[in-house]
């Protein structure tokens, strides 16, 4: 994997206590997981959709490319995007490489959508998402008659010539993966017939409920945890207004600042509240934090609130794994909450986290010892040992991984020494203006003083 060293262009930042409490109004920007589903779903409807609070990020904005060189119009108009899809089956041959960059959503879901046109494309993305396991689609999506070519091992560039008049597949999920549950789905717009996926554990479900805004017929059933999930073949997709709320994996961020650095007080304004991405409140509620919410409603399908957050001093947590899959994104800043809570905390059951942007588990683990903490990694389980005060001072190395750079930049406003991240650019990737956004709020994040000593 590409280091920093061998990225002379790479932005390291430093992070450190600041001398006040936090405390402001923000919004977060759009859900990266709605923004990119907005814009495949404009592409594969007949008419025009229209994406208020689009997630202007960069693994977006690839997806939003990749539509365009598939031809649909993708365009910005004023603060909404405007998408005139093509309708289902419509796609033609893109004529240059499609590249994903980072993002594991956007490579994975379009896959989906390519599996059932037929045509080929070639798709490849950066030195991250070139290293991320793609067997987990394409396995499944060969069986609608799709050819897909791989490098060794699964991985990204990858050829894909889709199937002509695809079957519709039935498939149960090996892995608790949203994004391997929409693939399907996808796939099965364009296939005759009903689509089926079960999945062992419910994962996010904003697929789901776009397709029925976009006017597909799907059914969901539930079996003790099982979820059954079936889409009837070649609907009339129709463009629709989507509303894009703030993305509940970035509010992440300044929610966990706020209940760490003493005396904050925070509200986050429109912030997604689907239940199967609230994980993350769950637990650091069950840690003590105050957490309200206020203003709850519905908006195009998905439930949204603003939260107010309020300093706290947390207690330690056990994590169970079947909460995975609610907050699969936000263990990276939970571990943070935990390395400053009082007790021995033990998230479980995290296997995922080794393939996401980086392998999470070992990076986060890393993280933590950059700054003094004592953690330790056992089978597939993060043991962080928390206290009130944590040293801090280290250089973390952020692996090309937004998630862990933000992390690390909220771990040095609570240590006693400040923390350094070896490169920021990567937060572009779903929370740009991160860094302003906080320094709003309060927060202290600059330039270092000289450039961090590289690890590794
Ligand atoms: C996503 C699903 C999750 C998550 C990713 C976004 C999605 O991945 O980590 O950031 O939009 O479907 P998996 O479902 O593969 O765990």
């Amino acid at each position: 994997m590409e280091s920093a060293q061998n990225r002379p262009q790479a932005r390291p930042l430093a992070a450190a206590r600041p001398s006040r409490p936090l405390g402001g109004e923000i919004r977060v920007p759009g859900d990266k997981s709605i923004s990119h589903r907005a814009l495949m779903f404009g592409a594969l409807s007949l008419g025009e959709t229209r994406i208020a609070g689009l997630l202007e990020g960069e693994d977006v904005l690839r997806t939003a490319a990749a539509m365009q060189a598939l031809g649909a119009s993708v365009e910005r108009d004023g603060d909404e995007w405007r998408v005139t899809g093509r309708g289902i089956g419509g796609l033609v041959a893109p004529d240059d490489v499609l590249d994903m960059g980072n993002s594991g959503t956007a490579a994975r879901l379009l896959c989906g959508v390519l599996a059932s046109h037929d045509i080929f494309s070639v798709m490849t993305g950066d030195a991250s998402l070139r290293g991320r396991p793609m067997r987990r689609v394409i396995e499944p999506l060969s069986a609608c008659g799709a050819v897909f070519t791989a490098r060794v091992g699964g991985r990204l560039p990858l050829a894909i010539q889709g199937a002509r008049d695809a079957l519709p597949l039935s498939y149960r999920l090996p892995v608790a993966s949203a994004q391997v549950k929409s693939a399907i789905l996808l796939a099965g717009l364009n296939a005759r017939g009903v689509t089926e996926v079960e999945e062992p554990e419910a994962t996010r479900d904003h697929s789901e409920n776009m397709l029925r805004h976009f006017g597909a017929e799907v059914t969901v059933s539930a079996h003790g945890k099982t979820r059954h999930i079936a889409l009837r073949g070649q609907p009339e997709l129709r463009g629709a207004d989507v509303l894009v709320p703030g993305d509940p994996s970035s509010a992440a961020f300044p929610i966990v600042a706020g209940l760490l650095v003493p005396g904050s007080s925070l509200v986050l304004n429109s912030v997604g509240l689907n239940p199967l991405r609230t994980g993350l409140l769950d637990s650091l509620r069950e840690m003590g934090a105050k957490l309200t919410i206020r203003n709850p409603s519905v908006q195009s399908g998905e439930p949204i609130g603003d939260i107010v957050v309020e300093y706290t001093a947390l207690a330690a947590i056990d994590v169970p794994p079947e909460r995975a899959p609610s907050m699969i994104d936000e263990y990276p800043i939970l571990a943070i909450a935990c390395a400053l809570a009082n007790g021995t905390s033990r998230l479980r059951g995290l296997a995922e986290l080794r393939v996401k942007e980086s392998d999470r588990l070992a990076a986060t683990a890393a993280m933590l010892r950059a700054g003094g903490v004592r953690v330790e990694i056992e089978g597939d389980d993060l043991i962080i040992h928390g206290a009130a005060q944590q040293p801090g001072g280290g250089v973390v190395e952020t692996h090309m991984d937004h998630r862990l750079a933000m992390s690390a930049l909220i771990f040095g406003q609570v240590t006693a020494n400040p923390m350094t991240i070896d490169d920021s650019r990567f937060i572009d990737t779903s929370f740009p203006g991160f860094v302003a956004l906080m320094q709003s709020l309060g927060a202290r994040i600059t330039a270092p003083n000289r450039r961090p000593a590289m690890i590794g």
